[in-house]
This record gives C-alpha cells, sequence and structure tokens, in this order.
C-alpha cells in the first residue's frame, strides 16, 4: 500500500476537482490518495479521497491578510497539509525554522504535515545532497512530532521532466530513512517527488524506502493521475 499525493498548485477548478472526485471513486485500490487543491476547493466532500492544504499560516489568527490558518484547514474537513514545498521557500522565502512552525501548527490542529524538503542545482553540483537533506529533516521537524510525512523532492526536477536516477533516489531515500530512524521517527511514510508520471511511478514506488509519490502536474487530470495510482498496489 503506498500513498499517491496530488499537489494542484495554482491550478484547477472546483469543477475540475468534482470530477477527479468522481474518476477516483471509480477504481479498485488499495493506497491512499491525497489531493492538495487551492485553499477555494478545500471544503469539498470528497468521499474516500483525502484533502490536504499545499501550505499553511505561520500565525493560528489575528490581522495576517491573506493567510490561512492550520485550524481553518482542518475546519474545512481537510486533514493534510503541504509544508515546506521548494515553491513556498522560493517565492515566499520559508525558512527550515518556518516550515517546523507550520509543522507544529498543523500537528496541533489535527493536520498531518507532509514536511517537504529537497535540494537545488547549486547544492546538488556542490554535493550538497545529504547534508541539505540532513539539515532539513534536523529543523523542519518538531520535537516529539507524533504524526507527519516527508516528501523528498529534489528541487532541480520539479516540473522539469527529469528525475534522479533510480540509484539516486535509492541513496537519498535510504539516508532520509536512517536519519529519521536516528531521530526517534522510524516508522515516517517517506514520499518521493517531482517529475513523477505514469511511466516512471511505478518503478520509483518499487525503490525501498519510497513510501509513495507527491504528483504535480501529472495529477491535474484523471487521464495521467490514475495510472499512476494503479501502478502499485
Ligand atoms: P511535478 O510533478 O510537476 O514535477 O511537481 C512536483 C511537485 O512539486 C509536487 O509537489
Amino acid at each position: 500500500m503506498k500513498i499517491i499525493a496530488g499537489n494542484w498548485k495554482l491550478n484547477g477548478t472546483l469543477h475540475a476537482l468534482r470530477h477527479m472526485i468522481d474518476a477516483l471513486d471509480k477504481i479498485d485500490t488499495q493506497n491512499t490518495i491525497i489531493i492538495c487543491p487551492p485553499y477555494t476547493m478545500l471544503c469539498t466532500d470528497s468521499g474516500r479521497i483525502s484533502l490536504g492544504a499545499q501550505d499553511i499560516s505561520i500565525h493560528s489568527n489575528g490581522a495576517y491578510t491573506g493567510d490561512v490558518s492550520a485550524q481553518m484547514v482542518a475546519d474545512c474537513g481537510a486533514t493534510y497539509t503541504l509544508v515546506g514545498h521548494s515553491e513556498c521557500r522560493q517565492y515566499h522565502g520559508d525558512t527550515n525554522a518556518d516550515v517546523r512552525a507550520k509543522a507544529s501548527h498543523a500537528i496541533a490542529a489535527g493536520l498531518t504535515p507532509i514536511i517537504c524538503i529537497g535540494e537545488t542545482m547549486d547544492e546538488k553540483n556542490a554535493g550538497q545532497t545529504m547534508t541539505v537533506i540532513e539539515q532539513g529533516l534536523g529543523e523542519c521537524i518538531p520535537d516529539h512530532a507524533p504524526r507527519f510525512i516527508v516528501a523528498y523532492e529534489p528541487r532541480w526536477a520539479i516540473g522539469a521532466g527529469i528525475t534522479p536516477t533510480h540509484d539516486e533516489i535509492a541513496q537519498t531515500h535510504q539516508f532520509i530513512a536512517e536519519t529519521l530512524t536516528r531521530m526517534g521517527f522510524a516508522q515516517t511514510p517517506i514520499l518521493y517527488g517531482a517529475s513523477v508520471n505514469a511511466h516512471n511511478a511505478a518503478d520509483i514506488m518499487s525503490i525501498p524506502h519510497v513510501d509513495g509519490v507527491l504528483v504535480g502536474g501529472a495529477s491535474l487530470k484523471p487521464d495521467d493521475f490514475i495510472p499512476i495510482i494503479t501502478s502499485v498496489k
């Protein structure tokens, strides 16, 4: 059983989400399916599909125009939220300390945070992949966090149509699993994300310590997303 999560980013409509939920309702799978649409679609009745936010505020409430809190996301019936996505780091300046604070808010509100970490191309070229991962895990995971998911998303591969090699994914996921075990979080699911599609999903999810995938572009249409979900048992 794998976890297949879709991140819709700044895409989609309520109609498209309802269409996706209807299509996913008909497939035969034991996998856990999560969709993270924009906030405006989060209060949708999603049946067996879990919904999550793409980000949450670092604040609980107050004069923070434009923000949406973890509590508000939970109030909609959503059960997950991404935190620390590469694009929130790049465009909103989220730091590891911000991600940790957001993950704490998520947990306090009853959500499961999906904590995203991963290296840039410059960091990869400088041989810093494992350092960035170790620092990300060390700095983003709240102490004694009762539940969370880690998503390893190599930032240089997001939306790029390229992925790390099978061996590179195997090495990074092994390292993440070892680091989590050392930190006392041995059972944490670890997702791979970045340029996952129907052609590479089964191979990627056959790699040890890949407990599922976080899919961007290929999660927007049932014709692209369903083959990823049904590619694994
Ligand atoms: P793509 O699958 O479009 O590369 O996006 C990955 C991602 O950012 C998921 O969070």
